[in-house]
């Protein structure tokens, strides 16, 4: 246990401002606040938020946004607080995301992260993903390549059906 409370709820857009400052603080290259509004209002788009605070006033801590396609659901971007980091937020946030996946039927989460952020690649294999394929010279400021991870959330399907993993 961490002694940290929080909560994890639905994002909505009067969170978004508070979100793309942590945004800011967090990313080289975060993600402008149209990116947001636009992956908010996308309908087969959503995230989460975790929320720690009391009756005075709740703050932002972490938050996931997704996209469902049909059978899979992309991660689009999950971020926690520095001071709020290795405290399981993380986790939660991919959890609530997992569980929504499932309920839109889909059978596995995909996401992709820079080559270098070896935190998010260690998180995210602490939770089953796996680096499925690599895309070179994908983001900007600065360049880099990203590898693209899946993780098979719907245990009943068969495992043609799971994307082969990468080979190094
Ligand atoms: C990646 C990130 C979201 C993880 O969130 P978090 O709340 O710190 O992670 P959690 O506390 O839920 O960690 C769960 C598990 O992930 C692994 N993990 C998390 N941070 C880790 C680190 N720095 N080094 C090694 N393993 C780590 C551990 O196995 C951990 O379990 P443990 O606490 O029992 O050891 C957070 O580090 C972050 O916001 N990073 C900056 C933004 C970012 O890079 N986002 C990902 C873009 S692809």
């Amino acid at each position: 246990m961490t002694g940290l409370n929080f909560d994890i709820r639905p994002m909505v857009s009067n969170d978004l401002g508070r979100i793309a400052k942590i945004e800011t603080e967090l990313f080289p290259d975060p993600w402008p606040m149209q990116s947001f509004r636009d992956s908010l209002k996308n309908p087969t788009g959503g995230g989460f938020v975790a929320t720690s605070g009391n009756r005075s006033g709740e703050s932002i801590i972490g938050y996931c946004l997704y996209l469902h396609a049909p059978g899979e659901t992309t991660l689009t971007n999950i971020a926690v607080r520095k001071k709020y980091q290795k405290m399981k937020v993380g986790v939660s946030l991919l959890k609530t995301l997992e569980d929504e996946a499932l309920q839109n039927g889909s059978d596995m989460v995909l996401l992709e992260a820079r080559e270098s952020n070896e935190t998010a690649i260690l998180f995210y294999e602490s939770k089953g993903y796996y680096k499925i394929y690599k895309r070179k010279n994908y983001y900007n400021s600065p360049r880099e390549s990203a590898v693209v991870m899946a993780h098979i959330i719907n245990s009943g399907i068969s495992s043609e059906s799971a994307p082969e993993p990468l080979k190094v």
